[in-house]
């Protein structure tokens, strides 16, 4: 866990407790459409299984961002052989005040530590500029382009 400077974020591992609030971010609409899996909505069930397989999992680095110990923002990395898929997604009245930024400069630091030489690859539909803007502020590289997005790697 970690303090930074910037408004008091404080940004820690996901616990049990935030199952409820990552519910509502998977569920809202602007995650929906940024995701490549699905544009439908998930139900409760499907969603606290999806939480269990990943909360504490040594594969899975699943991080809250928090301002005044209220959740502002997640970010996760998932890994799989030597690459790990990264999302992110922070709440909207929270956004472009550099929360997102912290998130991945954190999750970075923690792949390197857990998981020293392992790529982290984000995949951003060609619709979301912010994304792109984000993820190559923070050192990812353009690699590829697919159908309706590209992939990212750092
Ligand atoms: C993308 C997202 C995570 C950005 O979060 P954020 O906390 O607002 O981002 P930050 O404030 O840390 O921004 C860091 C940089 O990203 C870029 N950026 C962020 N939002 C942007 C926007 N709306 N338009 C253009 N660039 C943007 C900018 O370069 C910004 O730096 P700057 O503010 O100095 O210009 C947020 O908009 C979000 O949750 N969107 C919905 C979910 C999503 O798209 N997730 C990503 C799936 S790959």
């Amino acid at each position: 866990m970690i303090t930074l400077p910037l408004a008091n974020l404080l940004i820690r591992r996901a616990c049990a407790d935030d199952s409820r609030t990552m519910f509502e971010w998977a569920n809202s609409p602007d995650s929906l459409a940024a995701s490549l899996r699905t544009s439908a909505s998930y139900d409760w069930d499907t969603h606290l299984a999806w939480f269990a397989a990943r909360v504490d999992n040594p594969d899975v680095i699943l991080l809250i961002a928090e301002r005044e110990s209220t959740p502002v923002g997640q970010a996760r990395a998932e890994r799989e052989g030597t690459e790990a898929a990264v999302a992110i997604y922070v709440a909207p009245n929270q956004r472009r005040s550099g929360v997102a930024h912290r998130l991945l400069d954190y999750l970075g630091g923690e792949a390197a530590r857990c998981w020293s030489g392992t790529r982290l690859i984000a995949q951003i539909r060609n619709h979301n500029r912010a994304s792109v803007e984000l993820f190559t502020r923070a050192g990812y590289r353009h690699v590829a382009d697919k159908s309706d997005h590209g992939v990212f790697q750092r």
